[in-house]
């Protein structure tokens, strides 16, 4: 047998025992009443009692997003929700990552900006947006006079980087919303500006960023304003026209409500 044979017989063989196959059935039949009974290894040894081994423990499924609920929702303030995030050991994507990604910027600031996940820039330093997105991202503040020293807060929806910055999958996003609510509830801002689909999916349950981006609506109990993803506009630089209509949109939201 050459080595490609032996590597599809063995998938096709282990794409069989997945599927439940315990047995191998050969060309002639086996009267299995016939054989003698397999004894137990115990049965081997000269007397004594059978010895039966313990029944293994059921093995408790981890309901990942309501241990995620408990856990946000136990945290006082921003450094414990921090604390419980890096103690959350329900995300593969922990294990994957350099650092957890908190956030960055003024705690309590008015304008609080919802990211997706840390690239490998923000998993080496382990603050939000401080890659080629992140530049754009100040020199857009910048533009309306915020900025992240003063006047944003800043996080994502995922706190570890995703490898090859994949898309977060639908229970990541389920498991690490509760943390993102509670952050908001902890942080006060006045409104969130949501980056992004993956913001989107996670604040608002939508996608559809094209359709989204503009439009005041409300997310985690605030005002919420749904923008292209910085990183979006370094590749479609025509949205930008877009991206300056939203930050001026930002703007009167601001001035209105000071
Ligand atoms: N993109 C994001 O959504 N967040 C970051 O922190 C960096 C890039």
């Amino acid at each position: 047998m050459d080595w490609h044979e032996h590597i599809a017989l063995r998938a096709a063989l282990e794409w069989q025992v997945e599927l439940g196959v315990v047995d191998a059935v050969g060309e002639t039949p086996v009267d299995r009443y016939a054989e003698p009974p397999v004894k137990p290894a115990s049965a081997n040894k000269a007397a004594g009692p059978a010895v039966v081994p313990p029944a293994a423990a059921p093995v408790a499924e981890v309901d990942a997003v309501a241990e995620a609920v408990a856990a946000a929702a136990a945290a006082q303030d921003l450094p414990d929700l921090q604390a419980r995030l890096a103690a959350f050991d329900h995300c593969e994507l922990k294990r994957g990552a350099r650092n957890l990604v908190f956030s960055d910027g003024v705690a309590g600031a008015r304008v609080m900006i919802i990211g997706e996940a840390p690239g490998r820039d923000e998993d080496r330093e382990g603050r939000p947006f401080v890659g080629r997105a992140g530049q754009l991202l100040d020199r857009m503040l910048a533009a309306i006079d915020l900025s992240r020293d003063s006047s944003v807060y800043i996080t994502n929806v995922l706190p570890w980087r995703p490898p090859q910055n994949r898309d977060p999958t639908a229970e990541e996003i389920a498991m690490m919303r509760p943390f993102v609510a509670r952050h908001v509830a902890l942080a006060k801002p006045d409104l969130v500006l949501l980056m992004g689909n993956i913001s989107c999916d996670a604040g608002l349950m939508k996608r559809g960023i094209t359709r989204l981006r503009g439009q005041w609506t409300e997310s985690y109990g605030v005002p919420a304003l749904p923008m292209f993803h910085p990183a979006y506009l370094l590749r479609n630089p025509r949205a930008k026209r877009d991206a300056w209509a939203d930050l001026l949109s930002l703007k009167h939201h601001l001035e209105a409500g000071s």
